[in-house]
């Protein structure tokens, strides 16, 4: 397989994923799912977020869901990157000997005060403080900026906005930054507008796409980025997700949808679908849910196999 055709997926689903769901899922239910997803042969995965549980009490065993995981799988082989929004919550995220962490900011103030009680600029500051923290203690660091294809309160976004909170994320020390659909209003029109930018500005190998599914294209838009030369992707099992700030969004794209379709045209993603599947029904069935994703959907499992029909 030439280099140029793998792809790597990040699996946000057991924070992304769970954080909007009402029913709380038992840590040892998390891990479960976690260690399915790993087993599937995920290397990169979000297990939670140290954010306030008063906010999103699904995240609220955070420490005790990450002290448990590293018990049963190595940090050191795997990217265990956990949510974190400010100095609180890092400094917690070290009382249980996180490796990875994820910070975040947006490219709207609306959509940044509503999630984490500051303006953009007020949670890049923040996230500066987060950032040295981290590069003192030896701990990775990957970005997000939500809001990049829209806002639920202000509608379009400043490009230029998204590209200054970017770089200034890359200036932090993220090795990696993920550009979010938080709302699920990209159109792969849009994408494939934005790339050429976005290539001359930064490395390409270094952006991920994060699509919500809201309006159902999510799938083009991955396809349209990957053809514009983009090479990660987060996507949640099951298509499960969405952000408690950002209302009327649906879950992220399907990992099982993405592997689908990366397999179909000979890209190499290293996920076995069939476990991922497991994994997915696990969470599901724990949530008493159905998949959005037509693909799980239209799965069922035959003498111990997957088959479609
Ligand atoms: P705040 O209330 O403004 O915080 O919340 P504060 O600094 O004013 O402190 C107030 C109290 O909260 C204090 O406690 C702090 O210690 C405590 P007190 O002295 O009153 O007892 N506190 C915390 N407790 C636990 N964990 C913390 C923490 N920080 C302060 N980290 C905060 C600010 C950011 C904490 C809050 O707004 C919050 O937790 N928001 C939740 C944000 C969130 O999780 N959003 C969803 C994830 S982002 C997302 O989904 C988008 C993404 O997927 C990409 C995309 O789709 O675009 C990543
Ligand atoms: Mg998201």
């Amino acid at each position: 397989m030439n280099e140029q055709q793998n792809v790597s997926i990040i699996e946000v689903g057991p924070r992304d994923g769970l954080q909007n769901e009402k029913g709380l899922v038992t840590t040892e239910n998390k891990l479960t799912f976690i260690k399915m997803l790993l087993d599937a042969g995920i290397t990169s995965i979000e297990p939670t977020s140290f954010v306030h549980p008063k906010y999103v009490p699904q995240m609220g065993d955070a420490a005790a869901l990450y002290s448990e995981l590293i018990k049963r799988v190595d940090p050191l082989i795997y990217n265990l990157s956990c949510l974190v929004p400010n100095v609180k919550g890092y400094e917690q995220s070290q009382k249980v000997g996180v490796k990875e962490i994820a910070i975040f900011s947006a490219a709207s103030d609306s959509f940044s005060k509503k999630n984490v009680h500051a303006t953009v600029d007020e949670s890049l500051a923040n996230l500066k403080k987060v950032a040295a923290m981290a590069k003192s203690d030896g701990v990775k660091v990957r970005g997000y900026v939500s809001t990049v294809f829209g806002c639920p309160y202000e509608g379009q976004v400043d490009i230029d906005r998204v590209h200054q909170v970017c770089e200034t994320l890359f200036n932090y020390g993220c090795y990696e930054v993920s550009l979010g659909d938080t709302i699920g209003v990209a159109t792969p029109g849009q994408v494939q507008q934005i790339i050429p930018a976005f290539k001359k500005n930064f490395d390409l190998n270094k952006l991920a796409f994060h699509f919500h599914d809201t309006r159902g294209i999510a799938m083009a838009n991955v396809l349209t980025a990957f053809n514009g030369g983009a090479r990660i992707f987060d996507a949640s099992a099951g298509g499960l997700g969405g952000c408690p700030y950002a209302p009327g969004s649906t879950g992220n794209v399907a990992t099982e949808d993405l592997v689908y379709m990366f397999n179909s045209m000979g890209v190499n993603s290293g996920i076995d679908l069939a476990k991922l599947l497991d994994a997915s029904l696990f969470i599901l069935t724990a949530l008493g849910k159905r998949s959005p994703s037509r693909l799980v959907r239209s799965l069922r499992k035959v003498e111990g196999a997957y088959c479609e029909f």
